[in-house]
């Protein structure tokens, strides 16, 4: 199916929460870098399982218990098959991409990093991606190295070899929250290997946006949400290289990761489930399950080129609109650039941006968005974000760029 053969509209129509109202006016979501809406499928999905079929999973030997399990675990080659694994044991749930960040650098990490040995990481990365190794970093003594950003917001190369030298990892994200840069994946993977470091990739911004191929790029782990996605809240995901993973300790201890516990100790569960400790999340998985079949079906070629034309549109609609008056901060080719807009408008403070636009409904995100380094660099606090998902369309664009001239109206600019 062709981008141009999806009928969008009957996309928006899936996701009952954009049918609403409020004060007798749509809902125009523009925050879904921050979390997604949620089609009928997956609503439907979770509340089935709930209603029908519910029952723990692995721990019992009955016909429902055997089902549940069935359920969780065919979300899991769901997953496999969307990100092209090469086996579903490659693909670890977690409670989130945080979660999946911190799985990383507590096992691996842990295992693997001493006093001296660097990890770098890149000016745009999300406080999932900087705060974890933060802590290690306190903890062991290891030096953190970080990529610079050219003016136009995209990765600035030019020092990889120099910051890559001696390097153990290099842990980056895919695509970044605030600026939208799409950053070179598979590039940044061979030098990370060609340094001996592994790569590690934070595509939590990226696969629900995009076609993702984890063998392609060449990634040692890549970690993403589920709630960015059009699934649940409560899971996330990581996947590893299965010698990798194999290798790695767990991270928590508990019930499920064992294969038997004596006084004297434990031994670990196979993969994996060595990494799954306690109840699982199996509604969630459920509806990631669910999630995942309904984007495959739309097509993420589809998914990326409608929310290209949009991010385009969107550009072209503030800059001619506003001019001076509206600073949209990342890159202006949407070849390298996803449907995220953080922008400065006029001297407004985006707190209060996001407040009148919310008096029209239009719902964007304001604060640092957990991007604080980057803020810092950008100079300034906070911006407002808009992000676009499947279910956008112009008409939404053109609502955020009316609204803004309320705003201007209120604040006497
Ligand atoms: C790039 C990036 N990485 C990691 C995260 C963390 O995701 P979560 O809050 O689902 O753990 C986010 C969330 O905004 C993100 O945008």
């Amino acid at each position: 199916m062709s981008n141009s053969a999806v009928d969008w509209k009957a996309v928006r129509a899936d996701f009952p929460v954009l049918q609403r109202s409020i004060d007798g006016s749509p809902i125009v979501y523009l925050d879904s870098a921050n979390t997604s809406q949620k089609p009928h499928a997956v609503i439907d999905a979770m509340a089935n399982f709930m209603r029908h079929d519910y029952a723990p999973i692995n721990r019992s030997a009955y016909r429902m218990a055997a089902a549940a399990t069935d359920a969780y675990e065919s979300a899991r080659a769901k997953v496999q098959r969307f990100i092209n694994a090469r086996s579903s044991s490659e693909i670890v749930f977690t409670k989130n991409a945080t979660e999946s960040l911190n799985l990383l650098v507590g096992s691996w990490g842990r295992a693997n990093l001493a006093t001296g040995d660097a990890v770098v990481l890149t000016h745009m990365e999300h406080h999932a991606n900087i705060v974890p190794w933060q802590m290690l970093a306190a903890e062991r003594g290891i030096e953190l190295r970080w990529i610079p950003l050219t003016r136009d917001g995209e990765l600035d190369l030019t020092s990889l070899p120099a910051l890559l030298d001696g390097a153990k990892v290099l842990s980056f994200t895919a695509m970044s929250n605030v600026l939208g840069t799409i950053t070179p994946v598979a590039h940044l993977c061979r030098a990370a290997h060609d340094a001996g470091a592994l790569a590690i990739v934070d595509a939590c911004q990226y696969v629900p946006h995009n076609p993702t191929d984890v063998q392609a790029w060449d990634a040692d782990f890549v970690t993403f949400s589920s709630h960015k996605m059009v699934g649940p809240t409560g899971i996330g995901v990581v996947w590893g290289r299965e010698e990798l993973l194999d290798a790695m300790p767990p991270f928590l201890g508990g019930g499920n990761m064992i294969s038997d516990v004596r006084l004297e100790g434990f031994t670990c569960a196979e993969l994996p489930a060595k990494f799954e400790a306690g109840t699982p999340p199996i509604v969630e998985a459920v509806g990631l399950g669910a999630a995942v079949d309904y984007l495959a079906n739309i097509g993420m070629a589809n998914v990326r080129a409608h929310e290209r034309s949009l991010t385009d549109y969107a550009l072209t609609t503030l800059t001619e609109r506003y001019g001076d008056d509206i600073t949209i901060h990342g890159p202006r080719n949407t070849e390298v650039r996803g449907g995220v807009l953080s922008f400065a408008f006029r001297d407004i403070h985006p707190h209060d941006v996001s407040q009148v636009l919310d008096e029209k409904n239009v719902c964007v995100r304001a604060g640092h968005h957990c991007a604080k380094p980057l803020m810092r660099l950008l100079g300034v606090t906070a911006t407002s974000r808009a992000s676009v998902y499947l279910y956008n369309d112009e008409s939404d664009i053109d609502a955020l760029a009316d609204a803004l001239d309320g705003a201007s109206d209120i604040f006497g600019l």
